[in-house]
């Protein structure tokens, strides 16, 4: 393929033209070698956030990243796959409770997660607060582990897709995250390269989610659920709000702890609802409709999976969670109602305290994070705790205080309670 001029495709999406299949096989291949420069991708991002791209020019950009790696073979594993991907939240942990869960009902979950960057936390750090677990898996053990627990976490291959890998890293520092189709091209990509045979999208909407509007999380929702379809994959999203923190933990530590606790039957009523919501339409998307997930969560066959889980990649189930050597507790200072406590704002206060990073070398603290004490609608009085902040170093409270306080309000009146699923595409 040769002929192209990276600035020609430029210019044809800058001028709002159409691109060609030749044209875009040709740069994504080419960026991936490294012959188109990235500035030229950076020009590229921006003029494809800016002008858009009709569907079929999605579904070949798509289908050109997934090219560009490699593509997993579950066609072995006995059990139907199915597959969850969430487009990030704060406190979202959903994927820890979920995948044992699902495999408990029958089917196989092949989960292949990422790190977190920015406000958003990442799986991979949560379960890295285990003591002695391991995300990297080669793709022999990958396969291994789906066949006997049907459940697998772990961190997505170097051959993967490398293409988006190279180009999601361009965007994070180009202000070009938030173009549809190249959220959708880098999920579906990834997701379709694994091998899943059905895959259940939890599309989030408000402040902690990149779309902040319906009709935004409605259209991303759309473009990845048809690209799903055209690869042979059974998708659906559910749309999701994430104005508020999904449960109480935000953080690594504090979520595995969370998890925990809704495998083990309780934990937060918004954790377990989502929990459920999600593994009946990865059942049903498996072809296992009369699997009872409420039942495999309260009778410990769920339990069973996520323990076996942990210790086949190295993790001891029972060993404690990491403690924060520094708490502060923050109080109401005055009676009324938990009014709002916005996402954006708790992420960035659980990021302040070391639980997230800004660049995707640094560590991150197992024990940081947030954990709330109340719910939005519930009624508190003057002094009653409201959230507490725990770190690991003293001089970081300040910033994330100042922050969570930003993020909390107390009001007169009961505020209004969003629904938690608004909307189901597919
Ligand atoms: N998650 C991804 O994998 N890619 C994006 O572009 C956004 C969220």
């Amino acid at each position: 393929m040769s002929g192209f001029a990276a600035v020609d495709v430029i210019r044809t999406k800058r001028d709002g033209g159409v691109l060609s299949d030749e044209q875009i096989d040709w740069v994504v291949d080419a960026y991936t070698r490294g012959v188109v420069a990235d500035e030229q991708m950076s020009a590229l991002a921006m003029a494809i956030l800016l002008r858009g791209m009709r569907p079929a020019e999605v579904a070949r950009w798509t289908a050109a990243m997934i090219a560009s790696g490699e593509r997993l073979d579950l066609s072995g594993i006995s059990r139907p796959t199915v597959d969850k991907h969430s487009t990030g939240g704060v406190g979202d942990k959903i994927t820890l409770p979920l995948t044992p869960l699902v495999a408990a009902c029958g089917a196989a979950v092949p989960q292949l997660s990422g790190r977190g960057l920015g406000h958003t936390g990442g799986t991979l750090d949560k379960l890295e607060s285990i003591p002695g677990w391991r995300a990297t898996l080669s793709n022999d053990e990958f396969v291994a582990q789906l066949a006997k627990l049907g459940a697998v976490i772990c961190a997505a291959g170097e051959r993967l897709a490398p293409a988006d890998r190279k180009l999601y890293a361009l965007r994070d520092v180009t202000g070009t995250v938030e173009a549809i189709p190249l959220i959708a091209s880098s999920i579906m990509s990834k997701k379709i390269a694994e091998g899943t045979g059905a895959l259940v999208l939890d599309v989030k909407v408000g402040s902690g989610a990149f779309m902040k509007s319906p009709e935004d999380a409605r259209e991303l929702a759309h473009t990845m659920v048809e690209l799903g379809g055209a690869h042979g994959v059974r998708t659906v999203a559910l749309l999701t709000d994430m104005s508020t923190p999904l449960g109480l933990a935000v953080g690594n530590a504090v979520e595995v702890t969370e998890s925990v606790e809704v495998l083990a039957g309780g934990g937060p009523a918004d954790i377990v609802e989502l929990t459920l919501a999600l593994a009946r339409e990865m059942l049903d998307a498996a072809g296992l409709p009369d699997a009872d997930p409420a039942r495999a969560l309260s009778d410990g066959r769920a339990m069973d999976v996520w323990r076996a889980m942990v210790a086949a990649q190295g993790g001891d189930p029972d060993a404690p969670a990491p403690v924060a050597p520094e708490v502060e507790i923050v109080r109401a200072d005055r009676d009324g109602y938990l009014a709002a406590v916005d996402a954006y704002g708790i992420g960035l206060a659980a990021w302040r305290l070391g639980a997230g990073r800004a660049r995707k070398e640094d560590p991150v603290s197992a024990a940081a994070g947030v954990v709330l004490r109340r719910r939005p609608g519930d009624r508190v009085r003057a002094g009653d705790a409201l959230y507490e902040l725990r770190a690991d170093d003293a001089g970081r409270i300040a910033a994330a205080r100042a922050t969570a306080e930003a993020a909390v309000s107390v009001s007169p009146d009961p505020p209004a309670v969003p629904p938690l699923v608004i909307g189901r595409i597919g």
